[in-house]
């Protein structure tokens, strides 16, 4: 085990800059869980820190090894692929054994390790058989297990599940979860699945564009993102943000403008002036708005209510999401927790606390989160 240290490190193919700068440090034994769209740089990252591509400037350090020359063979540190890459023409014994009979552990070292490991990956009545002969979740196991064979200082899992149904994702999300209690091994995973992040992640960080935008726990860049972008990434369904100006304060309480004039109140935050030339942005997340049977008379000052119409209801049986235009030409979206019965062009009444609203500046940083 080790923990995993990159200092501002970047990397550029030809002459555009991909990894623009990172300083992360990935403790001992944790989980760390690189989260961004498709392109931002999450496998370089993986890349650089086994060693299969150079960095260009920067330092990566396993343990208090400098690693920046040190070849990939040498930096004991394992990684396990999308595709699975095994070898089609060994069995899952051989294709396990490898890389430690290239190590030339003795033989019954090796075969105590494979045996072993596969019998925590509930793969031994499979030794026998080459990949071919394999579903796709038991590949996903014999590429697990051949990483973990290696006793490595590190594991790297770049989105190591995609290619399975979502039923054996999600038990293979519940296997690594366990395994990983057990091994206690640093991990980096890279994965675009909202559970596998939380579920497995003592910590995460959310990349864009080569840069990192914010590291925490998942309950810390749910409650506290530090901009919109992090907001719309981080949560199941994406939170809602309107842009809208300060109007005034009432008793602490900030009163918003939407774009067709129609109020809202924000949270309360203390310390905070408002400014009536900036525009600021309100984040409400889809769990937090509540269908009401109709408008009802409330303390505006506790609850929003918005009118809108059904464009598409999304009935996923026990629960579901709604999408509804507002009159101000804006779109909500909104999570139920039952059985929706509201159809497309249903006119609806909605609800949230002005308390669960997020709060963003002009530049869309948090000012306030929940
Ligand atoms: N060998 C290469 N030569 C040139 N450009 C590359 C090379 N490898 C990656 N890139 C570019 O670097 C950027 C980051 O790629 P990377 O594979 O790290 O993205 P990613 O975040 O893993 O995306 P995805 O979620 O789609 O897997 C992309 O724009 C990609 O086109
Ligand atoms: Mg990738």
């Amino acid at each position: 085990m080790a923990s995993i240290t990159l200092k501002n490190v970047r990397k550029s193919y030809k002459d555009s800059e991909i990894i623009k700068g990172i300083d992360l440090s990935m403790e001992d034994g944790e989980c760390t869980v690189l989260v961004g769209p498709s392109g931002c740089g999450k496998s370089t990252v993986l890349r650089l820190i086994c060693g299969l591509e150079d960095i260009d400037s920067g330092e990566i350090y396993i343990g208090n090894r400098f690693v920046n020359d040190v070849p990939p063979a040498s930096r004991g540190i394992a990684m396990v692929f999308q595709s699975y890459a095994l070898y089609p023409h060994m069995t899952v014994f051989e294709n396990m054994a490898f890389a430690l009979q290239v190590r030339k552990l003795k033989k019954s070292e090796i075969e105590e390790r494979v045996i072993s490991t596969a019998k925590i990956l509930k793969i031994d009545h499979l030794l026998h058989r080459r990949p071919k002969e394999l579903s796709g979740g038991q590949r996903q196991r014999v590429a697990i297990g051949r990483a973990i064979v290696r006793k490595p200082y590190a594991f790297l899992f770049d989105e190591p599940l995609s290619n399975l149904d979502s039923a054996l994702r999600c038990q293979m999300r519940y296997e690594l979860a366990k395994l990983k209690a057990q091994l206690k091994t640093t991990m980096v995973y890279v994965t675009h699945d909202q559970s596998e992040a939380m579920t497995l992640a003592d910590k995460i960080v959310v990349m864009r564009d080569g840069l990192i935008e914010q590291v925490g726990t998942a309950m810390q860049l749910y409650n506290t993102p530090a901009n919109t972008f992090v907001a719309r990434f981080i949560g199941s369904c994406r939170m809602n943000i309107f842009p809208v100006s300060f109007v005034e304060c009432r008793k602490n309480i900030p009163v918003f403008k939407m774009p067709n004039d129609e109020l809202i109140c924000g949270p309360s935050v203390e310390g905070v002036i408002f400014d009536k030339n900036c525009c600021y942005h309100l984040g409400i997340r889809p769990e937090d708005v509540d269908i009401m049977e109709s408008a009802i008379a409330s303390d505006m000052h506790v609850d929003n209510q918005l009118q809108g119409t059904v464009v598409v209801s999304e009935n996923l049986g026990g629960e579901g999401y709604i999408h509804v235009s507002l009159k101000n030409g804006l779109m909500i979206s909104l999570k139920a927790k039952k059985t929706i019965s509201e159809k497309s062009g249903d006119d609806i009444f909605m609800r949230f606390e002005r308390n669960k609203c997020y709060l963003f500046d002009q530049n869309e940083t948090i000012i306030s989160g929940i």
